[in-house]
């Protein structure tokens, strides 16, 4: 049974644009504007809030890149590839505020042509800020930080205007490395002048979260051990890795969501209420769930690789198999964890995350499961138990909210049935979910920092994922073992053994 249980009032979306605040005019000027983040992502969601009228009054876009180009050879090239992303009518006066700068960002020389450029630029478009968008290999972040700070880039007298930097993940491969650009970052720039993306955050659905708890009083007598028997969040993905093969055999599962998406997740359910709305009450009460989470250890980690299968008559390669993995990586493309939350209000309630690529299905779930009734009353009536009761946030796709809760069955004397009540997120308002991006290219525009990851954040989250990786790269004690051999896995020999051994199971899709 499924029921949508709100009717609200449907906006139209120049009475949404209404909502938001206007940034002050500003330049955004993307380092590696050329690359696949920048043309996927970057130019398709700043069209759209181009053409929702949300952006500045006056804002320029600045694109630096190496190759031999200028601003109307950019403007047709980014026009292009808007057309290939479905775009079908470029906003007007969108591809006018693209500017290029050619150069190279290990190059001293050129910070101070594009110093010029900017103030060229803010002059004639009365500009007060720029936001400086890391879209490029994370490796060249130390020497721009540096190169920046030295052409006077990171504050008010260098350009008269305010500075601000977005950075993209991988923020860091490691606690060590985590830090050592935590320090880099923070010897030019103060943290709240840093904006840290995880696209995950900057989803509805995941906003949703924390208004679901924190807007509603019936959720919360119930959110804690005395009555949630556990928890599970899923983040699957169809897809393999796509062409990414050198960067993703760097970085694997555990790096490329577990360390950001999944803990993320997993912090939002699990926290306590924030003292206010705002950036750092929310980071604060984050951070401490990653607190309280105790190293992971091997013997509650299941580790995978997809291996190659036939699906629709059509082979598809294991991951050992694609262009740029050797034959013997041991990679992981899939994990599933068991963790604890040790706090008072979690102390003894499993979190079991798991996360893959070449999944059956593309799915982002977190599921509470709450405890069973204490007694049932119609035991001698019944055949089978009563089910517990599930409370399961659906991020993608298909986002929306499910209860699930048991029900006499018309007809018999006694005989129950699980139902569910769905709460389906765009059916009710009658929208389509803006780009993640949008959300969070605007807040930085803006300067709220809410939805982005603070440093001690990242810091913690590589702590908790710490043995486990080093165990993985020196003594290669977790095995990592195939999966996906049918098509239909999720996930390697051992994952279900994971709950089995606690008496549950993985929530089907
Ligand atoms: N792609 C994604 O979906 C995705 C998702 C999440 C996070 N990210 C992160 O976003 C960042 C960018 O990823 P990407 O996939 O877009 O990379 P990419 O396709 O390799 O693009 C890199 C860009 O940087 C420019 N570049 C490289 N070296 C340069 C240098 N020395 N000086 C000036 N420009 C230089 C390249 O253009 P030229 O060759 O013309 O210089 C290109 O525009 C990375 O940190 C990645 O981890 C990417």
């Amino acid at each position: 049974m499924s029921e949508t249980l709100v009717t609200p009032k449907v906006l139209s979306q120049p009475e949404l644009s209404l909502m938001e605040e206007r940034p002050e005019p500003c330049a955004l000027v993307i380092l590696g504007g050329m690359g696949d983040l920048a043309h996927r992502k970057l130019y398709p969601t700043l069209a759209y809030l181009h053409q929702q009228n949300l952006l500045p009054s006056s804002y320029a876009v600045v694109i630096v890149a190496r190759r031999d180009m200028n601003d109307e050879s950019l403007r047709q090239n980014i026009g292009e590839s808007l057309a290939k992303a479905g775009i079908k009518e470029i906003p007007a006066g969108f591809l006018e505020r693209l500017f290029f700068v050619n150069g190279d960002l290990s190059d001293r020389d050129f910070y101070a042509r594009l110093k010029t450029r900017l103030q060229e630029l803010s002059k004639d478009m009365r500009l007060s800020g720029h936001l400086f968008y890391f879209a490029t290999s994370p490796t060249l972040y130390p020497v721009i930080l540096r190169k920046m700070a030295e052409a006077g880039l990171n504050n008010q007298e260098g350009l008269s205007t305010w500075p601000r930097v977005i950075i993209e993940k991988p923020f860091g491969t490691d606690l060590e490395s985590a830090i050592s650009i935590n320090k880099e970052i923070h010897s030019i720039l103060p943290e709240n002048q840093v904006y840290r993306i995880d696209h995950y955050l900057g989803k509805e659905t995941v906003q949703n979260i924390l208004i679901l708890r924190f807007a509603n009083t019936f959720f919360e007598p119930a959110w804690n051990r005395d009555h949630v028997d556990h928890v599970q969040i899923t983040v699957a993905e169809s897809i393999g890795i796509e062409g990414r093969g050198p960067y993703y055999d760097q970085s694997g599962i555990l790096r490329d969501m577990f360390q950001n998406h999944l803990l993320q997740l997993l912090s939002l359910v699990a926290m306590e209420p924030p003292a206010r709305f705002q950036a750092d009450p929310i980071s604060d009460a984050k951070i401490n769930i990653l607190r309280a989470i105790p190293d992971m250890n091997a013997q509650n980690l299941v580790l995978g690789q997809y291996a190659g299968a036939q699906i629709d008559g059509k082979y598809l390669p294991g991951y050992r198999e694609e262009t740029g993995i050797s034959s013997d990586s041991r990679t992981p493309t899939f994990a599933a964890a068991k963790l604890e939350v040790d706090n008072w209000r979690w102390h003894g309630v499993p979190f079991y995350l798991r996360s893959g690529k070449r999944l059956p299905r593309r799915v982002t779930e977190i599921a509470v499961h709450f405890k069973h009734v204490p007694v049932s009353i119609f035991k001698p009536l019944l055949a089978e138990e009563l089910a517990a009761n599930t409370l399961k946030l659906r991020l993608q796709p298909d986002e929306g909210v499910s209860v699930s809760f048991e029900t006499k069955h018309p007809g018999s004397k006694i005989s129950l049935s699980t139902v569910t009540m769905n709460f389906d997120y765009y059916k009710a308002f009658g929208i389509s979910q803006p780009e993640a991006y949008a959300r969070l290219i605007l807040d930085a525009f803006i300067g709220d920092r809410t939805l982005f990851t603070r440093s001690d954040f990242v810091e913690e989250a590589w702590r908790v994922l710490a043995p486990v990786l080093e165990a993985g790269n020196k003594s290669k004690i977790i095995p990592v073992r195939p999966y996906g051999l049918t098509g239909g896995d999720w996930g390697p020999h051992g994952v279900g053994e994971l709950l089995v051994r606690d008496g549950r199971t993985w929530d089907h899709f």
